[in-house]
């Protein structure tokens, strides 16, 4: 991209302002229209085959795009390999037999390397994937600036200090600001909780001895908390075991999230949290009741969330396969 070129000239700069949004290297969103006309359709089809295969796959993707953009942003380091000189983010711990999907962008990459070679960019790759793993579980549909570069290294550190839902709603928000969102982007995208699915081990702690109080986490529902206490039993063999971050409509995207926490349904600490604090509340308040709100919040989010960090120009480079750098 030429952009780099012009990057430091103010003088170019000032005369090009009306040739191309390129020029800024900033992320657009007709990036590939020459370059790579079908991207938007490979994406669509592949991502549309993998949901039909396992419906799981959806939350998973959309998983993947947010622990790409928060370590090292949306660079596409999450889908780095571990090698014998090379330390990747897929063993951090909130990473490790968790995190999915990986075959499904590296057959959309294998694709796209026979339609269009060496142009589109992981990173790119795995925000379209999710945008349509959304929209096609019924979600909200919104446009993707492109250009996104993919890095070349990795941070293990930061993968591990992903948010966790076993710290306080305050620390969670903390981290949010440290990447440029803020406490409404928290509860907004805490909306992707309304489909995909949690091991035992990330909400067991509520079920049986709360705050080492020997009780059950008073703000957790009653029929919810037998559900959930049969399929986790208070034994260590239970802790992979799955369970519907959102139980009554498990895999469609909408606003049961919200409609869940109110009936104090929520599957994760930190999901539950978000009404008991009163600065984000309201908005739990008002997504449960306005569906429409919610999925036009979380694509203005969503937008945000995929403009951390990235890289654009001739910054990182344009992986040929999404696991390892050229
Ligand atoms: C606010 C802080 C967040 C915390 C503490 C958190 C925590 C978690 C945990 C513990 C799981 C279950 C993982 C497992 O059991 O293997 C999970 C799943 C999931 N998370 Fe989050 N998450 C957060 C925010 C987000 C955001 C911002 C998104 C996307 C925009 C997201 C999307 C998902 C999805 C879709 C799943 C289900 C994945 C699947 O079924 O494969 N989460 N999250
Ligand atoms: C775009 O790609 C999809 C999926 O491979 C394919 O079905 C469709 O025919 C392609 N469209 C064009 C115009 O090439
Ligand atoms: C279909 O889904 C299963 C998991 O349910 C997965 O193991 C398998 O790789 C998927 N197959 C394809 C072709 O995506
Ligand atoms: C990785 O991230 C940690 C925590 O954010 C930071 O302190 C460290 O400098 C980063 N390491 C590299 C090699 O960028
Ligand atoms: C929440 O609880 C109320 C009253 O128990 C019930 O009418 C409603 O259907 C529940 N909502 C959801 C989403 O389960
Ligand atoms: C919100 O809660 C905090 C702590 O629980 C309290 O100090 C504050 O007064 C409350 N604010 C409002 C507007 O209710
Ligand atoms: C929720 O909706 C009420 C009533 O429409 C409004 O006054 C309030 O500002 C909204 N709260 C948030 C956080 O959006």
């Amino acid at each position: 991209m030429e952009c780099a070129i012009y990057k430091h000239s103010s003088l170019f700069l000032c005369c090009l302002v009306l040739l191309s949004p390129l020029v800024f290297c900033q992320l657009n969103y007709m990036f590939y229209d020459s370059t790579c006309p079908n991207l938007t359709g490979v994406v669509r089809y592949n991502v549309w085959s993998a949901i039909s295969n396992e419906s799981r796959i959806a939350a998973s993707l959309l998983r993947l795009h947010f622990h790409d953009c928060f370590v090292n942003g949306c660079d596409g380091s999450v889908l780095l390999d571990d090698t014998s000189t090379f330390t990747g983010e897929k063993n951090a711990l909130p990473n490790k037999n968790s995190l999915r999907g990986f075959e499904v962008i590296d057959t959309i990459k294998s694709a796209l390397e026979k339609a269009c070679p060496s142009t589109v960019s992981c990173a790119d790759i795995v925000t379209l994937a999710a945008r349509e793993a959304v929209y096609l579980s019924g979600g909200p549909f919104w446009p993707v600036p492109l250009g996104r570069r993919d890095g070349t290294t990795a941070n293990k550190t930061e993968a591990n200090n992903l948010p966790s839902p076993f710290e306080p709603l305050q620390n969670i928000i903390d981290k949010f600001i440290t990447k440029g969102l803020d406490i409404n982007d928290v509860a907004t995208l805490s909306g992707a909780h309304t489909f995909g699915f949690a091991q035992c081990f990330t909400f067991k702690s509520r079920l049986f001895n709360f705050g080492s109080k020997g009780k059950s986490d008073p703000a957790l529902d009653s029929s919810l908390l037998q559900t959930l206490q049969k399929l986790c039993p208070d034994q260590d063999d239970s802790d992979t075991k799955l369970a519907p971050l959102d139980p009554v409509t498990t895999n469609r995207f909408d606003n049961m999230y919200y409609r869940n926490l109110v009936n104090n349904s929520g599957l994760l600490q930190s999901d539950q949290a978000l009404l008991g604090d009163n600065r984000t509340a309201s908005l739990v308040l008002n997504y449960s009741k306005y569906p429409f709100l919610f999925l036009r919040d979380f694509a203005v989010s969503m937008e945000k969330m995929g403009r951390i960090g990235v890289l654009t120009g001739q910054e990182g480079e344009v992986r040929k396969n999404c696991r390892v750098v050229n």
